[in-house]
């Protein structure tokens, strides 16, 4: 009987990976059952979504693509000053702040190497201003060099200054207000739903101002020697159908009845349209190198830092342990939704989910 119980819960443990799964559980599970392709469906059609240009997205904040440094660079990466030539530096000295997330570099130009970030609102003490727009700053000590289009003289206010990648009048997302949708069992996505998508990392794709932050949020933990490793993101409607229904099909093959099954799945997946991949919100994230932490994420430093650092990019842990009777979902450390910046610190300091967060706060 212990061994039978051992071997439901092993299974049970299994396929609540698979709630959020992707390309690595290929090596965990076998046969058709769980596995999620590497390269998630193509999100509805062509023409209902297009993938964001590398032009939408703010020159030198939002891209993981370390492209070659250039010559003079070289060897440079650890220095704490790098010789730069081939500008004309305005020797000058003020604060500026930050209207953007924004990548702070060795060199002025998105080539050379970010050696950290600003936060929107961040101060900065400005020491030059180079001849293509950049500016070189004192970065705690390091000689370096932000983007001039993400910098301004006035001071910022955090709440004023949310950025949404630039999207027509049309588009779902206008404000930072319309970032708190709620989608669960309850409130599935509207059939008109449609978004753009842009790549987070390898194949996976969110919501194109949700993938801006996401891509920001890794590169930022990255700088910290955190490697997130993404392991589920934007999934269509049709891939959540599937996707539950192989759930309570694998429950059956384990023994469960029909209705044992779907139970125990709708406690680890939600149904189709009610999910926040489908929304393209969520981000499922896990250790870079070791899946089998998965289920024992919070105890690994990279969900320590996604629990300091997560909200300064819109995004707050949705499924909390002591929140499972209102969710209705179980305890998941990896599965991130994205709020926006605005909002997610307050719902993460008000230690409420979401649900009752847009309930207190009459959204
Ligand atoms: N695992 C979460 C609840 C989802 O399927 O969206
Ligand atoms: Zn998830």
């Amino acid at each position: 009987m212990k061994r039978f119980l051992s071997a439901v819960i092993a299974a049970v443990m299994l396929l609540t990976l698979v709630g959020c799964s992707a390309e690595s559980q290929e090596e965990l599970v076998s046969g058709d059952v769980t596995t999620e392709p590497a390269v998630t469906e193509a999100p509805v059609s062509s023409e209902e979504v297009t993938t964001v240009s590398e032009e939408t997205i703010a020159e030198d904040t939002g891209s993981v693509d370390e492209t070659e440094e250039p010559e003079e660079a070289e060897g440079e990466e650890s220095s704490e000053e790098l010789t730069v030539t081939g500008y004309e530096i305005t020797e000058v000295e003020m604060v500026m702040y930050a209207t953007d997330p924004l990548n702070v570099r060795l060199g002025p130009d998105a080539m050379y190497t970010a050696v950290g970030q600003l936060a929107v609102g961040d101060a900065v003490n400005v020491t030059g201003e180079v001849s293509n727009g950049w500016y070189r700053i004192d970065y705690d000590g390091t000689v370096a060099y932000v983007s001039g289009d993400y910098l301004r003289e006035e001071e910022v206010n955090v709440e004023d200054e949310y950025t949404t990648v630039d999207s027509g009048d049309e588009y779902y997302f206008q404000t930072e207000e319309d970032y708190l949708i709620l989608v669960n069992k309850t409130n599935l996505l509207p059939d008109d739903y449609k978004i753009e998508t842009d790549y987070v990392q390898g194949s996976y794709e969110m919501e194109k101002t949700a993938a801006y932050y996401c891509k920001l949020m890794i590169e930022a933990a990255a700088a910290d020697g955190i490697n997130l490793k993404v392991l589920s993101a934007y999934r269509t409607v049709n891939y959540q159908q599937n996707l539950f229904d192989r759930n309570v099909e694998s429950r059956m093959e384990d023994g469960m009845t029909y209705e044992e099954a779907y139970a125990d799945t709708a406690v680890n997946i939600a149904p189709a349209g009610g999910s926040e991949h489908n929304a393209g919100l969520a981000v499922d994230i896990i250790t870079e190198d070791d899946w089998d932490t998965y289920t024992e994420f919070e105890d690994t430093e990279e969900f320590a830092w996604l629990q300091a650092h997560a909200a300064e990019y819109g995004f707050i842990m949705r499924y909390a342990s002591d929140k499972v009777d209102i969710t209705g979902f179980i305890y998941e450390p990896w599965h991130y939704r994205f709020v926006g910046v605005k909002y997610a610190q307050d719902i993460q300091d008000s230690g409420l989910c979401l649900e009752e967060y847009l309930e207190v706060n009459g959204y």
